[in-house]
This record gives C-alpha cells, structure tokens and sequence, in this order.
C-alpha cells in the first residue's frame, strides 16, 4: 500500500552520498576500513564515555556485550516487555533467563519499584531501554543496581542524543547499547553500537565481534597469522556503514531540532483532543522524540479503529510495543497467557505511535491531528 503519510523516512543529505562513495570509491577496505575506529571515536566522544564498539546491529551489540559480560545458564536478567524484543532475546542469546518486569505510564520505561521485586540471588543485570527517545527512569535503577551489585545495560538503541540535564543515556550504566537501523535517531541502514568506559569489556567486544581473533593489524591486508583466542562471531559493522554513521552523526544537532519541532507541533496540534494522552517527559529530561507514542484512553478496541480508520486516511501508524511475553514465541516458551504484567498490558492496548522523523511536514500533522478529531467526534 503506498502511503500518504508513511511511518517515517530516513534523512540524509548528499554528504552522506558523498561518504559512502568514497569508500566504495578506494577499492579497498570495505570491511575494515579507517572510518569503522573514527565512527567509534566519535560516538564515545559524542555520547561521553571512553570508549565505542561498532557491530552490524543493535541485536548483536547486545548478544556481544552479554557474552563479554560472561552472563550465562543459571543467571537471571530483568528487562521490560515493552519493547522490541531484542532486549528479551539477548539474555536468551547466552543461555540466561530474562525476567520482565513492569514498566511506569511516564517515560514507560522500566518501574523501579517493580524490577525491586523481580530481584532474586540468581539476578545478574538489569536492561532498561530509554523508549523512543525518552530517558527511563535510569537515575533510580542505577542506584537499585548499585544497592544490589547488578551490571545496569541501557538499552538505548533508540534513544542517540537523549539526555537528563547534562547526561546522555548511555552514560549512567555499565554499558548501553544504540542502534542505526534506518528508522532511529540516525541511521546507517543497519548497525549498532555499544559505548563504556570499561577498558576490559572493550577489549572483549572486539574479540567477540571478530571470530575471537587477536588483531594486531588489519586481517584482510595482513599476511601475518593473527591467533583466535577466544569463540567470537563476524557481528563487524563494513566500512561503507561507518563512513556513513561518521557523516549522519554531524547532523544529529540538527536532525534532533527537528525531531523536537515537529514534537511539538504535533502536541500542540493534539493537545485539544481529550481522548488521549500525549507524550510527557519530566522537567530535567532531553526526549529527543525517535517516535511520537500518544495513548488513546479507553479500550484496545477504540485504538485498533482508530488505526483502522487512519489506514483509510492514508496515515501510517503502528502499535509500538505489543508485550514481548504475549509473543508466540515467549508464551509457547515461559507459558505466558496474558494478565501476567498487567501494567504492561494496559499500556500497550493503549499506545499508538507516529515517527516524528525530520521530514515529516507541518501540513501533515495537521492532516494527521485532522483525522484524529474527527474520528473521536464523528467516527465512534
Ligand atoms: C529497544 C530496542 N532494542 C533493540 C533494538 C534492536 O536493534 P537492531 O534493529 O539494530 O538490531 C531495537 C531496534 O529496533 C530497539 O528498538
């Protein structure tokens, strides 16, 4: 179906052709190039850590980060089931348990006090993830990790940029992950990215990232023999990706501007409508609005038609999250049958999300705020 107004688009500018085609351009080093080290240079320089690890997704930033973190059979992780299920499955990846626990009606990000109760001695992490460009209530999970000695993992895959007062996301735990797949903050088509400021763990992702290979030099133009030391994987970002990560990351001040324009359109154009409930962030918190998430109050059924009812329109939305535990796969492994986390439930029967991505148009929002009215005032 072709859209009037699709779920995003991608922004880029001719300096991103321009990076790419360089690389192509050299002949060489598509897989291992230069720029793989200066986009990881410039991601810890941008977000505030000492160290970057780029891979070819946000999926398998995650899986490496676990393994360097020797979680395994026997441990427990506590992550939501609001969100995409990477978060889940990672934990899963290494033979460990993820435990969920339920999320606030805020940030909807994890509940502190919630995660409190899922602790147990055989609890090794936690994974919050900053939803859509809002930070989680990381402040107060960072001091129940510390109280109880878990590794915190943010899960900021979606959240590049994000902040509360000074501080980026992916600066309060151990380590955080980001993604670039081509709907998030900035893109690179595919890709991902793990910052901390652990030397070690640094030094283990790029083992694991390359077939446990000690790489002294570059591989491809080496002739020398280069040990595998430990079990790793090819989880590494090509060159082409990280030339053109290193040319979106210099428009990520604008890029965020106008994530936050259009943000603010769109509230101001949504605020008269009192059926739902728009998108908040407390005073101190930097939302940097990777998606726009409105909650229509009442029943899954008044949301599924007004979904219906845009579809008509030519409006693209999408339910951003379903529980990962209602899954077929999470209910078919853990025997999850629906009312298990009914805060979560709630909350996802609810939400409905709009990508206020760079280039969407006033005029749009006003067709989208349009419809929206009408369908509360005329259509139920
Ligand atoms: C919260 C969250 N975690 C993890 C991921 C996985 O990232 P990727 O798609 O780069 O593997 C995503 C991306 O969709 C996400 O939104």
């Amino acid at each position: 179906m072709s859209w009037k107004i699709p779920l995003f688009k991608t922004y880029w500018d001719e300096t991103d052709i321009e990076s790419v085609t360089n690389v192509i351009k050299s002949g060489s080093y598509w897989a291992t190039g230069p720029e793989i080290k200066e986009f990881e240079e410039k991601i810890a320089e941008y977000v505030g850590t000492k160290y970057a690890v780029t891979f070819n997704s946000g999926t398998s930033a995650l899986h490496a980060l676990l393994l360097a973190y020797d979680l395994k059979q026997g441990d427990e992780v506590i992550v939501p089931s609001f969100t995409f299920i990477t978060t889940a499955n990672a934990p899963l990846f290494v033979g460990a348990k993820p435990v969920f626990a339920e999320i606030e009606d805020r940030t909807y990000g994890l509940d502190p006090e919630d995660v409190k109760k899922r602790i147990t001695p055989k609890t090794k992490a936690i994974i919050p993830i900053h939803y859509g460009g809002c930070p989680c209530l990381i402040r107060e999970l960072k001091e129940i990790a510390e109280d109880h000695n878990l590794l915190l993992i943010e899960d900021a895959a979606e959240s590049l940029g994000t902040k509360i007062n000074d501080n980026k996301v992916g600066t309060f735990g151990d380590s955080a992950m980001f993604s670039f797949c081509q709907n998030k903050v900035i893109s690179t088509g595919e890709g991902g990215a793990i910052t901390t400021d652990s030397k070690e763990i640094y030094e283990k992702l790029k083992l694991i990232r390359s077939h446990g290979r000690l790489e002294t030099q570059d591989y491809f133009s080496s002739t020398e023999y280069m040990d595998y030391v430990t079990l790793g994987y090819n989880f590494r970002m090509p060159t082409m990706n990280a030339a053109l990560g290193l040319s979106q990351l210099k428009k990520i001040d604008k890029v965020i501007k106008m994530r936050r324009d259009k943000a603010e359109y769109m509230t101001k154009k949504l605020s008269r409508i009192k059926e739902i409930t728009l998108p908040t962030a407390p005073p101190d918190y930097f939302h940097v609005y990777q998606m726009y998430t409105i909650r229509i109050d009442g029943t899954r059924q008044i949301r599924d038609r007004l979904i219906q009812y845009l579809g008509d329109k030519g409006i693209s939305t999408k339910v951003y999250f379903e529980p990962v535990h209602l899954s077929y796969f999470y209910k078919n492994k853990f025997g999850f049958k629906g009312g298990d986390l009914p805060v979560t439930e709630r909350i996802a029967d609810q939400v409905l999300t709009f990508h206020t991505h760079p280039l969407l148009k006033n005029e749009e929002i006003d067709y989208i705020s349009e419809e929206i009215d009408k369908f509360f005032s005329e259509a139920i």
